[in-house]
């Protein structure tokens, strides 16, 4: 069987049910179930014997051991994150204790396990680690993409944390032979994101007729990727990567965010018009940006497709309808996840921006 820790949420949960879907070797899902963490994503499996959810940290130095030691995984596949930039600025210190922290005390539980595998059994085990492009730093509107080799050069608390456990995971592999693999990805986008992030906030938002907060001049660029083609590259790393390799995930398909925005806008009008027949992008509000915003992001995933034939299947054009569409046929997904604490969030990132 297979771990995967931060299954319950965004990317974690579709790749959970995604990997259910193409094949019978079941799951152990290991969360904490922090506020980004929500089992009703799960909920299909829920009679499904081949998923096994574990409630745990994965710097928990007693639970990880055990369920290493109890079901014997042959590979883990690390999610679990600090995942927002916004609450990275704003509290950074769950960041370093998740990210840096809890990752060094996995590599640690997960080490102890490997090595007394057989021979065999150890180097046919893969830990793979799920990262960030932004830990490649900013780019120049004309420089070139970010290539593996690019410098890591992070500028918020959350892309130097996963930039610190992207290096402690290759230091695993270096120093102690520790079977890795690191998958850099751009930004995720489809079902069960959750509406802290800008695709699913700003489509919440227009819906419940809430002004819809663009940072700054709204022309900073992403690079954005369907997340089941997300969920297809790290499965295809699982199977053929080369350890101790790190590998580019991207969609080709760099857009500013004022573009996504009037995309998502267009979308609704059309799939779900105001009362009023206006558009929604009549709630565009231009706010104060995010500190130290990075301006452009782009990935290079020529070596991904070269090496592993990997290519995206979804289009922007049909990911983002796909995922406008899953946004309104699940109306009671969102509206149980927007807790009190979610709406605290809320109140805290968007009350002071002018
Ligand atoms: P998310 O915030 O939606 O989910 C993170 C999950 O991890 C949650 O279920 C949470 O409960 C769990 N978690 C947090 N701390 C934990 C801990 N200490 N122990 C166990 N579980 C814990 O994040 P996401 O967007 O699904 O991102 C998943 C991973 O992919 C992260 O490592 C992130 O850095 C990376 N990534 C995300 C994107 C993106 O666009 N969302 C792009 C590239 C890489
Ligand atoms: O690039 C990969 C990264 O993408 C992941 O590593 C992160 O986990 C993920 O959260 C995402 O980070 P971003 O900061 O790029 O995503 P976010 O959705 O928060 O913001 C996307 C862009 O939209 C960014 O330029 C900030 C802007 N934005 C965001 C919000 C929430 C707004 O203009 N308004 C908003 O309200």
């Amino acid at each position: 069987m297979i771990f995967v820790t931060g299954g319950a949420g965004f990317i974690g949960a579709n790749f959970a049910l995604d990997w259910l879907q193409e094949h019978d070797e079941p799951v152990v899902n290991i969360d904490k179930l922090t506020y980004a963490g929500n089992l009703e994503s799960l909920v299909t499996l829920q009679e499904d014997s081949r998923h096994i959810f574990a409630h745990a940290d994965i710097g928990d130095t007693v639970l990880i051991p055990e369920l290493l030691a109890k079901y014997q995984p042959r590979a883990i596949i690390n999610f679990a994150a600090e995942s927002h930039v916004d609450r990275s600025i704003h509290s950074p210190e769950d960041f370093i204790q998740t990210n840096v922290v809890g990752t060094f005390n996995l590599l640690e539980s997960v080490r102890a396990y490997w090595s007394k595998l057989d021979e065999q059994e150890k180097a046919d085990f893969r830990f793979l680690h799920v990262s960030t492009d932004e830990v490649y730093g900013s780019l120049a509107k004309d420089d070139p993409a970010f290539t593996e080799l690019h410098q890591y050069e992070p500028n918020s608390p959350y892309s130097a944390s996963k930039a610190a456990s992207d290096h402690l995971v290759r230091s695993y592999h270096h120093t102690y032979g520790l079977p890795v693999l690191t998958t850099n990805c751009s930004n995720n986008y489809g079902p069960y994101h959750f509406p802290e992030k800008l695709i699913p906030l700003m489509i919440v938002n227009a819906l419940a007729g809430k002004s819809l907060p663009i940072y700054g001049d709204g022309q900073q660029i992403r690079d954005w990727l369907y997340v089941k083609d997300h969920c297809s590259a790290i499965r295809r790393v699982i199977e053929a990567g080369i350890t101790g390799e790190t590998y580019n995930v991207g969609g080709w398909n760099e857009k500013p965010n004022i573009e996504i925005v009037h995309t998502v806008c267009a979308l609704l009008d059309e799939l779900r018009p105001r009362d009023d027949k206006k558009s929604y992008t009549e709630q565009i509000t231009f706010v104060t940006d995010r500190l130290g915003h990075d301006r452009r992001y782009a990935i290079d995933a020529r070596k991904i497709e070269r090496e592993l034939g990997w290519k995206p299947a979804e289009t922007f054009d049909t990911g983002i309808r796909k995922t406008v569409q899953w946004y309104l046929d699940n109306q009671e997904w969102v509206a149980n996840v927007q807790s009190g604490a979610y709406r605290d969030w809320v109140e805290t990132n968007y009350a002071d921006r002018s």
